[in-house]
Order: structure tokens, then C-alpha cells, then sequence
């Protein structure tokens, strides 16, 4: 009943920021997936008669992916398998059901915030059993096996029917089917103030979701109109589709841009949410303010004492390095830790396990806490839900009071998509050579108190991360920073991220772009932008 297959190695199944993604006809090729799957277990020790969750965020090739996977699972000695029906577990889901049933890890099946179909992207993703990504040192080990891997168990059995909740035996081993949602919705019931959200809404608060077509669509029905009481429809794409129904589940101001208006407009909801095709990245829009991700996390770690799981008040707060600063004045405030991370979710894990940090956040439209191991688009929306709720403000006036209070941290990244990498990584090869003579120096009239390469070590097991980002900082505060993107499938991304702090509160209503200027002038003339890469203006401006 267990095969052992031959097969040859793939020479590009190094898992990036957030696992191996590529397009689906890469994933298609003759034992691909098989390959990768087979080398994450060849990386693991211990999990015989163990439990591995499977899921993923519905997106084209997921089922196919998910029979093939069990079947391994199977055939390498798991003693059973949770996974969601249809296949189905957004990334926040799948991290809370490998903490709560005790598993030894997960396979999350996802390319998160981009697009899905026949020609589009894929993913595969090994959690371990914290809920969190796996660390580098499993991931370089996953590589290592995937460039000598001759071959593969699998059971010869036949596909399991994923879309009937229930225990299933598969040549030995159990697979049990399960509610993706319910799980997950229990556990924000836990977290937030539910009967106050629900009485904000009965009194005429009107709430938005735009699930774009992928996995949040069943837990933001679940939640959102089944338990706090929304009205029918205000959870809009709500039906997971394979191709996200062409939507770019991205939940940003450009492709959620639907959204953002509607709420903009005089007579639309008073709070509009969107998330990603995995479910744990989050946009927040409050009538007459977007509320950057940066500002976001900042804001529910100022407030979060609102929300009954945050009682007790914030251990510490952490974000990645291209997040701004804003959250660090919060942290100050409160006296408690702050840590500067590489981008990625996965560095939190450590200092979330080790009882530093309770919220963390990225620039990326990242934000969480310790109550799973990924980030999470929903937690954050009912967090805001329930900020609202507990100070009976608007968004937008719980923004303004918190610059008034912090001052304002003005941000934007910039990003350059589908750049030739040799052009990439010589731009940055070039910002390199200058590190050592910028300190001191002007660019575009503003004198440089520091630049570097970022290096991360990290507190908990003393790893470390080199060439995270290049940051170059100006007196008074504001800052630029280059990278290239760890998640895209073709090309490199450039990404620039530019911050300004502005104390005085007569200075908060500029325009961002315009509070900015002078520092996007001087990234251009640092970086030459324009000249290596053949673009003069960024794709996408956040
Ligand atoms: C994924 C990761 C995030 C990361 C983001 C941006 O969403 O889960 O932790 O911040 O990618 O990565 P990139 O390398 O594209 O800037
Ligand atoms: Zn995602």
C-alpha cells in the first residue's frame, strides 16, 4: 500500500520569506510538490504516530496539493491529520489548530496576498509546533534535502472526500475532517469584547469586510453577521474561489481601492476592513482615515487594555525594521520592551514564546499577538471594532488623538515590482559601497546621522540575520530604507519605505506624499533609482 518513488531533485525549491511559492505550473511539474513535501519530513524529527494539520486558502491546485500531501503524511508515518474541509484553513486558523490540539506541525497551502489560478501563484509553507513558520534553520534544512532528494513515500489509496466534516481512516492513519471556522471564531469570542461589538452595531455602527474572493469569506460570515449581528451582506467576496474570482487579494489601498472609496464617501459604512488571500494580513479603513499599518499597531498597543484578552495589559511590543517607529513611542510610554525584527513573521515567534512581546506588527499589512504564531487580519479588525466600541470614538478621531498625544509618524513604501534582479541587486550592491561615507553627509539638504546594513540578533537563541535592509537615517528622525522583496515569483521588487516624525500636532493634516517629498528626493538621489531600474515611478505606492 506504501510506494517509494524515484524521483530527481528541483535545483529552485529554496523557501523564501514565507515559504517555497511559485507559479502553478512550476508547482505541476512531474513530483514538484511531492519532492518539497518529502523534504520537509526528511527535516523533521519525532513526528512518528504524531499529528500534522493540513490547510490552505482555497486558491487553484489546493485540493490537489492537499491529496498528495495526506497521502505522504500517511506513508511517512503520521498518526493522523487534521485538515480543513474543502481544504480550507486560513493561515491565522491553521496556526491556533496546531497550538490548541497540541500538533506536531502544519502545511499551510497558500501564496497569501497574491493572485490564484491555473497561471498564477502557489505555495507551500511548514509551521512547527508553536503555530509559527518554521525557523531558518529547518528552512535551510528543507533546501539542503530538496537539492539531493531521490525519492518519496506515498500511499496508493484513494482521494479522501475533504468536504464531509468527520474521522477518515487513510491506510493507517486517521484524518479527521474539521470545521475550519469554528475553532478560530471561539477563540476571538475569548479575546474581544463581543456583546459591546455587537451593541456598536445594533446602534447603527455599519461594519464592512471585503473577503476578495479567498479564505476569509466563512470566518468573517461566522463572526462578523452570525455572532455580532452585522447585517446579511455587509461581508462582501465572501465565497473562497481557486482564481479569487481575478480579484488581487491584496488589502492594500490599490487593490482594495473599491472598498476604501465606498467607506470615503459620505453616505458609506462608517468601517471597512479588507484582508488577504490567506486571511492573515488586514487593512483598516474609518470614515475619513486610513489607518496605516504602522499607526495600526502602534494604536492597539496603546489601546489595548480596551480588549478583555489584553486586560492585563502588554508584555512588549515588537515590529520589523521598516515598520515605523510610531509603535516604539507607545512602548516608551508603557515602559515596556521594544524589539526591531527582520521582515518576516517568523522572528517574532522567539520572543512571543519567551514571554517578551504580546503584539507585534509589520509595515506589510501585518499585525497579531501571542494568541497564535502568524499574523492575523481578523484579530486585528475586531481589535479596532472593539477600540471603537470601548471609547465610543471614530477611527478617526482615536487617530487624531493619538498623534496629538505621540505625535505622527508620516510613512509610505514605494515599490518597484517586476525589476530585472541583476539590475536590483546592483542598486543595492551600489547603496552598499557608499554605507561607510554617508554618516555625516547631505542628501538632497538633509545630513545623514547614521546608514547601515540592518543585522538582526536575536535575543532568544543569539541567531543571526545579515543584510536585512538598508537604512539610512536623517537628524530629526525620518529615515529611508531599501529592500528587495522576499515573496515575489518573477523579477526582483524594490522596496523603498520613507518616514518622517512630526511632533507638532499643527502638522498632522499634510497629504503623505507631501509631507514626504523631500525624503523620496533624496532616495533618488542616493540610490538612482530611475536609472537601475528603468522606471520612473514606483508601481505601487502604500
Ligand atoms: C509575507 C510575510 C510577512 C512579510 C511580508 C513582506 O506576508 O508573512 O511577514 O512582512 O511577506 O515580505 P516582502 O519580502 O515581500 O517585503
Ligand atoms: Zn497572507
Amino acid at each position: 500500500m506504501i510506494s517509494t518513488v524515484s524521483t530527481k531533485p528541483y535545483a529552485d525549491q529554496k523557501p523564501g520569506t514565507s515559504g517555497l511559492r511559485k507559479k502553478v505550473p512550476v508547482f505541476q511539474q512531474e513530483n514538484y510538490a511531492e519532492n518539497f513535501i518529502q523534504a520537509i519530513f526528511d527535516s523533521l524529527e519525532g513526528f512518528k504516530g504524531q499529528t500534522l494539520v493540513i490547510g490552505g486558502d482555497g486558491r487553484y491546485y489546493n485540493r490537489e496539493v492537499i491529496q498528495v500531501a495526506l497521502k505522504m503524511a500517511a506513508a511517512n508515518g503520521f498518526g493522523k491529520v487534521m485538515v480543513g474541509k474543502g481544504g480550507i484553513l486560513s493561515t491565522p486558523a491553521a496556526s491556533h489548530v496546531i497550538r490548541k490540539y497540541h500538533a506536531f506541525g502544519g502545511i499551510v497551502l497558500s501564496a497569501s496576498h497574491n493572485p490564484g489560478g491555473p497561471t498564477e501563484d502557489f505555495g507551500i509553507k511548514y509551521n512547527i509546533g508553536n503555530g509559527g513558520p518554521a525557523p531558518e534553520k529547518i528552512t535551510d534544512a528543507i533546501f539542503a534535502r530538496t537539492k539531493v532528494i531521490d525519492s518519496y513515500k506515498i500511499a496508493d489509496v484513494a482521494d479522501i472526500d475533504l468536504d464531509t466534516t468527520g474521522s477518515f481512516d487513510l491506510a493507517g492513519m486517521t484524518v479527521e475532517v474539521i470545521d475550519p471556522v469554528a475553532d478560530y471564531a471561539d477563540l476571538m469570542e475569548t479575546l474581544f469584547d463581543f456583546p459591546a461589538i455587537r451593541a456598536l452595531i445594533a446602534g447603527g455602527f455599519r461594519v464592512v469586510i471585503d473577503s476578495m474572493s479567498a479564505v476569509t469569506g466563512p470566518y468573517a460570515v461566522e463572526i462578523l453577521e452570525k455572532r455580532l449581528g452585522a447585517a446579511a451582506g455587509s461581508v462582501r467576496n465572501e465565497v473562497p474561489l481557486p482564481d479569487f474570482g481575478h480579484h488581487h487579494p491584496d488589502p492594500n489601498l490599490v487593490h482594495a481601492k473599491t472598498l476604501y472609496d465606498d467607506v470615503m464617501s459620505a453616505d458609506g459604512p462608517d468601517f471597512g476592513a479588507a484582508s488577504d488571500g490567506d486571511g492573515d494580513r488586514n487593512m483598516v479603513v474609518g470614515k475619513g482615515m486610513f489607518v496605516t499599518p504602522s499607526d495600526s499597531l502602534a494604536m492597539i498597543a496603546a489601546n489595548a487594555t480596551c480588549a478583555p484578552g489584553y486586560r492585563q495589559g502588554i508584555a512588549g511590543i515588537a515590529r520589523s525594521m521598516p515598520t515605523s517607529a510610531a509603535a516604539d513611542r507607545v512602548a516608551e510610554k508603557l515602559g515596556i520592551g521594544m524589539y526591531e525584527t527582520p521582515t518576516g513573521w517568523k522572528f517574532f515567534g522567539n520572543l512571543m514564546d519567551a514571554g517578551k512581546v504580546t503584539v507585534c506588527g509589520e509595515e506589510s499589512f501585518g499585525t497579531g499577538s501571542d494568541h497564535v504564531r502568524e499574523k492575523d487580519g481578523l484579530w486585528a479588525v475586531l481589535f479596532w471594532l472593539n477600540i471603537v466600541a470601548a471609547r465610543k470614538q471614530s477611527v478617526k478621531q482615536i487617530v487624531e488623538s493619538h498623534w496629538a498625544e505621540y505625535g505622527r509618524n508620516y510613512y509610505s513604501r514605494h515599490d518597484y515590482e517586476g525589476v530585472d534582479t541583476e539590475n536590483a541587486n546592483a542598486l543595492v550592491a551600489a547603496l552598499r559601497a557608499k554605507l561607510d561615507s554617508l554618516p555625516g553627509s547631505k542628501i538632497n539638504g538633509l545630513t545623514v546621522t547614521a546608514a547601515d546594513d540592518f543585522a538582526y540578533h536575536d535575543p532568544i537563541d543569539h541567531s543571526v540575520s545579515k543584510n536585512q535592509g538598508i537604512r539610512i537615517l536623517f537628524e530629526g528622525g525620518s529615515r529611508i530604507v531599501f529592500r528587495l522583496s522576499g515573496t515575489g515569483t518573477s523579477g526582483a521588487t524594490l522596496r523603498l519605505y520613507v518616514e518622517r516624525y512630526e511632533p507638532d500636532a499643527s502638522r498632522h493634516g499634510i497629504e503623505t506624499q507631501a509631507a514626504l517629498a523631500d525624503l523620496i528626493a533624496a532616495a533618488e538621489e542616493v540610490a538612482e533609482i530611475k536609472r537601475y531600474t528603468g522606471m520612473n515611478e514606483p508601481t505601487v505606492i502604500t
